[in-house]
């Protein structure tokens, strides 16, 4: 068995940038864990593609612009941020240390940013905006039924989160590890049994007999008025309905590739979303953001903000809530630094050639 290292303490001196968390991250978790993170569905091929599409991406470089008095500050749902970097919903992350969510909670919160707690979550949603002491914002899976899912959707918003983010693309549960005791989804309540007889198929008359459809996104835009943005949209026809529907957002994601292996990299469809809706509503970009510069090409074609998932939990995983912070504030500096030697001081201003 491999020895588990203990977390730091302190930011590593030789950590420039978020992918150099990996080398802390790794050993500070056991083997099975550090798969449940890394892995992509399938062959990983879409994994791949999201990180690969953003080196095909080229910069042109300004000098000489006065870029004094630049900033990142970006505006979404009537609240300022000071940077465009979401930490999107990563599920059970006692996984990857004891403070779970409230430490990434507390660093987003810390770094003048958002984060989107998932239904996932292995902390209750209660203590974690308690932590944060602001308002979060929810990430929502369809509990199966309405009444299920009404049920959590309003212990999220009596406890104060301010935006629901409801996840689409990964209605069917692939293996999910097998978690270790005392870590659960602690805010959900126990699955309602399903028993199938062997004629029925486990994926068609099971896993999406629970699944939501179209009739019950028009039923839930109903139940709240907080901002709902759609996560997992990849197609312009869904994104279409989704606007039609009443919601505020998309977030352009495969899912960091982890649901169908084989559909394109987000960066990829990311420029069509943008051509037919970023004038009717905000998009957010997810899958594959591992450092300033991919979040800086992003916002440059035409992405509202970004959420990245993985590289903050890198953070999480080797130095708890001041990890995260530092993933947060590395990736901010690395946006900061594209943005000031591309010429271009404000976010709305930012393009490929300038
Ligand atoms: C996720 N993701 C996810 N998404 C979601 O809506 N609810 C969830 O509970 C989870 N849980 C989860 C766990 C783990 C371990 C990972 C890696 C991812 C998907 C996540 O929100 C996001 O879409 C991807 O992580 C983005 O890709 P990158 O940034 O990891 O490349």
């Amino acid at each position: 068995m491999t020895t588990i290292l203990n977390k730091l303490h302190s930011v590593p001196q030789d950590v420039q940038t978020a992918t150099d968390y990996l080398p802390y991250a790794q050993p500070r978790v056991s083997n099975a864990v550090w798969q449940y993170l890394e892995a992509g569905a399938g062959k990983g091929r879409t994994m791949q593609a999201n990180t690969a599409a953003f080196d095909a991406i080229k910069l042109t470089s300004r000098p000489l612009t006065d870029v004094r008095g630049g900033n990142t500050k970006f505006e979404i749902f009537g609240q300022v941020y000071e940077h465009p970097i979401l930490l999107a919903p990563i599920a059970y992350q006692r996984l990857f240390h004891t403070d779970g969510e409230q430490a990434s909670a507390m660093a987003a919160i810390a770094q003048s940013g958002q984060m989107v707690v998932s239904s996932l979550a292995s902390q209750t949603l209660e203590e974690i905006i308690e932590a944060a002491n602001q308002p979060l914002w929810f990430q929502l899976y369809w509990q199966g039924d309405r009444p299920r899912t009404l049920r959590l959707l309003k212990r999220a918003i009596t406890a104060g989160y301010s935006t629901v983010v409801f996840t689409v693309d990964a209605p069917v549960k692939q293996a999910v590890m097998a978690l270790p005791a005392g870590i659960s989804a602690v805010n959900l309540e126990p699955p309602s049994p399903n028993s199938l007889n062997m004629h029925q198929s486990k994926v068609f008359d099971g896993w999406m007999s629970h699944a939501p459809n179209w009739d019950d996104l028009a039923w839930l835009r109903d139940q709240t008025s907080l901002p709902l943005t759609i996560k997992g949209v990849m197609h312009i026809a869904d994104a279409e309905k989704i606007i039609q529907l009443g919601c505020d957002g998309l977030v352009v994601s495969n899912h960091g590739g982890r649901v169908l292996d084989g559909v394109p990299s987000s960066l990829e469809v990311l420029p069509s979303f943008v051509e037919r809706f970023s004038s009717q509503t905000k998009i957010i970009f997810d899958s594959g953001i591992q450092s300033g510069q991919d979040a800086y090409k992003t916002l440059a074609l035409g992405a509202d903000a970004v959420m990245i998932g993985r590289p903050y939990v890198w953070g999480l995983a080797s130095a708890g809530a001041l990890g995260v912070a530092h993933v947060i504030r590395l990736m901010r500096d690395e946006l900061e630094m594209t943005m000031a030697l591309t010429g271009t001081k404000v976010l709305s201003k930012i393009r490929l050639s300038q």
